[in-house]
């Protein structure tokens, strides 16, 4: 089990890459709407793709450590969303294809489906352990 110390900061963490998150992915959804130039979709897109690699590993392992209840659910989601965000950056990076209704699907699943339900599971599932 995490100590609760950790536990405390690692929530605080997440909550800020939250917020990072859903900036980013307004940013770009409105950018897409606006038919900004492909260059800053891309640098957006890979601020995001990073910051999605290091925010699952943050929340996969507490998760870990602490023996939360739909830990292996909840991993395959992140596995999955990295995988579908990645590959369409990929394929735009290399100029194959833009920003499409496809990856704004994702990213509205990302923002209103994962963020505000199944991590809002999580964390209050930690915010009980810490009794706040
Ligand atoms: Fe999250
Ligand atoms: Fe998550």
């Amino acid at each position: 089990m995490a100590s609760l110390s950790r536990i405390k900061s690692d929530l605080s963490e997440l909550h800020e890459q939250h917020e990072k998150i859903s900036s980013i992915i307004d940013s770009l959804l409105n950018d897409s709407v606006e038919g900004a130039p492909i260059e800053n979709l891309t640098g957006q897109l890979k601020e995001l793709v990073n910051l999605l690699h290091v925010h699952f590993s943050t929340e996969n392992t507490l998760m870990a450590q602490s023996d939360f209840p739909n830990m292996t659910v909840h991993m395959q989601e992140h596995k999955r969303i990295f995988e579908e965000i990645n590959s369409q950056y990929q394929q735009i990076k290399r100029g194959e294809k833009v920003l499409s209704p496809i990856l704004a699907d994702h990213f509205r699943y990302l923002e209103d489906v994962h963020i505000a339900s199944v991590d809002k599971e999580l964390v209050e599932f930690f915010r009980e352990k810490l009794c706040l």
